[in-house]
């Protein structure tokens, strides 16, 4: 190890140098701590009829098999992973963990998902059940309504044929080895 700085502003290039390249090769291992958050969330079920890792590894064999492409079926299966931190603000959690991993219109897709949702409860909680009609417009806003309609809000089901999360290991693994950005 290379004696390295211990305030900022006495730095040099060639321990910024060394910092980055052992950053790269941790950041390799970042499927791990995603594949940890979502086992966590086996134990969060807060009256749903299923776990938050059944709804979550439910709404990306949905998307899956609807042929969704790779970004989508990695974002569908992460979508809930910030319930693992906090509830009220898990879309922006979640959309935050992908966004280096995934194109911009899938990070939407995540990002305003709650308001998509809103349409099939948000009036159990006398909010406007089409607060999606902001994005009309945007880009993004068909991908977001399929996830949405098609993929989320049907995925609370016991019975459904759910792929487990083995089956999307080596997937998580190969998103979060490879950052778009760093
Ligand atoms: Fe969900």
């Amino acid at each position: 190890m290379t004696q390295t700085f211990t305030r900022m502003d006495e730095s040099t290039q060639e321990q910024w140098a060394q910092i980055g390249a052992e950053t790269v090769k941790r950041q390799e291992h970042g499927g791990e701590l995603v594949l940890a958050m979502l086992r966590s969330l086996a134990r969060i079920t807060d009256g749903f009829a299923t776990d938050q890792l059944t709804h979550c590894l439910q709404t990306a064999t949905r998307a899956e098999r609807a042929g969704a492409d790779r970004d989508v079926v990695i974002a569908a299966l992460c979508h809930d992973i910030g319930k693992a931190v906090s509830v009220p603000n898990h879309p922006a959690i979640a959309a935050e963990i992908l966004k280096p991993y995934v194109r911009d219109e899938v990070y939407w897709m995540i990002r305003v998902h709650q308001d998509f949702q809103g349409r099939h409860y948000y009036h159990h909680f006398g909010q406007d059940p089409e607060a999606r009609e902001k994005y009309r417009g945007e880009p993004w806003f068909d991908l977001a309504a399929k996830f949405a309609d098609e993929w989320d809000q049907l995925s609370f089901d016991p019975d459904y044929d759910t792929e487990p999360l083995e089956h999307f290991e080596p997937l998580v693994n190969e998103v979060f080895a490879q950052p778009h950005m760093m």
